[in-house]
């Protein structure tokens, strides 16, 4: 399939060293996908879903060790410790290949290893980077041809270049104690084993669009980043592009498929979804931020997602999608997560594979982080410009978390380095869905502490390094949301979902000039009368309460943000700490 040298030398190394039976090039084709899916039926390691109600859907459980991202045994082995930076693991490069060639070798004995090409982002557009990815598992490779672009095609782009990254998975004996996700960026390598689950292995994603290519935007000028992208259409039909980015757990992907209110619906407004988890954006000829979404399909969590929550989601996994560790209805093999309905079946195979009237996980049929694989060409809100080569110029960006008292509904950072610095703020409160103490404060800049892919220091910096090389009236404006604000009896006073639109309406005018804002300590808050609440079951008092700075609550987080610097040491950017003393005075005053 091909003749450049680099691939083919570096595949003969990583043969030698895993001895596969056989070696098998993903050229593409439907045929080939299809025979590799009566393979995996025929071995178990896939179920064939009803394909009348779920045309071309398949069914796949993990090992119960094996559910989800382990950050714990993630690296970034950069030559030295300090390019990593304190959020990430590290252990010297030759050290780690040491430790990871003597497990890998022989691991393929009496398997087939598959050479799967695949391009983040359209194949050939400017913003695109290839990868090529061997593994020894056909789930992987069924993963890979819908959330990537893969085959014959992306060989005929790369040609004759070096310049693609380096995937290595062997699934082995998915032993927990063995399992490493290992990033190389020097040597735009990947290297994982000992997992079959999404994220660890379908290494395009989190791997390569997020950690690989978070390194190389810095070194080359451009930007990967863990964010939503979406089109909010207004009735004269003019499209503006708003990313987003906000930590696990907060409704990415629900706020990427919005459906406006019915009020606003009637009026005219549709939202259209470019990416529901990664954006890789790049400055213009024009001077604007453009971005892309490099993936090709949906990695969703299944559980909660209903016609309610998110009915562009779930009609995305009606045809051609992979079911991750959901529950089966053996009535008539369909699919069933916690969330979807009130109807949990009665015969029911849970997600280990027991059927139901044996123990359950938790209590929970579905595994809480269970998924869909979907094509996202299936989104009914799939925005025309999804396979724009050249991306959407941006006008805002977003950051959210999860927080009960401290941030209000919405405020806009005050320009581009205060915008970096409420990025670099950004937190959640856990909830009680996960272990451990509920309301406790996590910080995660960007969204990115476990996929940053270098130092998060000279993440910062390239953050503000971007800013300047944009004029102001060009740069993406910046914002800060929070769906979750709660009153003094810990309910959510906000009503989220569709109406969050509002939000989104009131970031876009103030990025217009059609809207003025008030002043705050923290930024600018919108006046209260400025927020369309028409036809909402809210009051004046609580429109208050949702755009309340409290003092005291935010020099209480004030002091978390200085703890949580304190381990970049001299490395923070002087912008940073700039920004803190001005909200430490702004606070004080
Ligand atoms: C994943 O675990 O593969 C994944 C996509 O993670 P998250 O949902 O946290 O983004
Ligand atoms: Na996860
Ligand atoms: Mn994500």
């Amino acid at each position: 399939m091909t003749n450049n040298k680099t691939v083919l030398s570096w595949l003969d190394e990583m043969a030698a060293m895993t001895t596969p039976d056989e070696i098998v090039w993903i050229d593409g084709s439907e045929k080939q996908l299809e025979d590799l899916r009566a393979e995996a039926v025929s071995t178990g390691e896939m179920i064939q879903l009803n394909q009348e109600k779920l045309p071309g859907c398949y069914y796949h459980r993990t090992a119960e060790n094996d559910v989800a991202r382990v950050e714990d045994r993630t690296f970034i082995c950069t030559p030295t410790e300090e390019e990593a930076g304190p959020v990430n693991n590290w252990m010297a490069p030759e050290q780690m290949y040491a430790k990871l060639k003597a497990l890998y070798t022989g691991s393929m004995k009496g398997r087939t290893m598959y050479v799967i090409p695949y391009s983040m982002g359209p194949v050939g557009s400017p913003f695109s980077k290839i990868g090529i990815e061997l593994t020894d598992s056909i789930y992987v490779v069924l993963n890979m041809a819908i959330m990537t672009r893969i085959g014959q095609k992306v060989l005929d782009q790369l040609g004759d270049s070096a310049d693609f990254v380096k995937c290595l998975h062997a699934k082995k004996d998915v032993n927990p104690d063995e399992r490493y996700i290992v990033h190389f960026p020097q040597d735009s390598t990947i290297w994982s084993i000992n997992s079959a689950y999404g994220g660890n292995v379908l290494l395009g994603k989190k791997c390569f669009a997020l950690r690989i290519a978070s390194y190389l935007g810095k070194k080359e000028g451009w930007m990967a980043e863990h964010m939503l992208i979406l089109g909010l259409e207004n009735p004269q039909g003019e499209v503006k592009y708003i990313c987003a980015a906000f930590p696990s757990a907060c409704g990415k992907t629900n706020l990427a498929m919005l459906i406006p209110p019915e009020y606003l619906k009637e009026k005219g407004y549709k939202v259209w979804t470019v990416g529901d988890d990664i954006a890789w954006l790049r400055i213009g000829k024009d001077g604007r931020l453009y971005a892309i979404n490099p993936e090709a399909g949906f990695f969703g969590v299944a559980p909660g997602t209903s016609e309610k929550t998110n009915f562009n989601a779930l009609e995305s996994a009606k045809k051609n999608t992979i079911f991750t560790n959901v529950a089966i209805n053996n009535a008539d093999n369909t699919v069933w997560w916690e969330g979807l309905d009130k109807n949990p079946p009665e015969d029911c195979t849970e997600w280990t594979g027991k059927l139901v009237n044996g123990k359950t996980y938790e209590g929970k049929l579905a595994h809480p982080n269970s998924r869909f694989t979907a094509p996202a060409i299936n989104c009914p809100c799939i925005s025309s410009e999804f396979e724009n080569p050249e991306g959407v110029p941006v006008s805002a960006i977003v950051f959210g978390g999860r927080r009960a008292k401290t941030a209000p509904l919405v405020y806009q950072a005050r320009d581009w380095q205060h915008g970096v610095f409420v990025g670099a703020t950004m937190a959640s409160e856990t909830t009680a869905a996960a272990a451990g103490a509920v309301g406790v404060v996590r910080r995660d800049p960007m969204a990115m502490k476990p996929f940053v892919g270098y130092n998060m220091a000279d993440y910062f910096a390239h953050w503000i390094e971007m800013g300047k090389k944009m004029d102001a009236d060009k740069a993406p404006k910046i914002f800060h949301v929070n769906w979750f604000r709660q009153d003094e009896n810990g309910n959510f006073i906000w009503p989220g979902f569709g109406d969050n639109m509002r939000v989104l309406l009131w970031i876009l005018d103030r990025c217009e000039g059609k809207k003025d804002a008030v002043e705050s300590p923290i930024g600018y808050l919108p006046k209260k009368e400025d927020l369309d609440v028409n036809n909402l079951d809210i009051d004046d008092a609580t429109m208050e309460e949702l755009l309340t700075v409290d003092k005291a609550v935010w020099l209480e987080d004030v002091e978390n943000q200085e703890q949580y610097f304190a381990q970049f040491g001299d490395r923070l950017p002087k912008e940073i700490k700039e920004e803190l003393e001005t909200l430490k005075k702004n606070l004080s005053k």
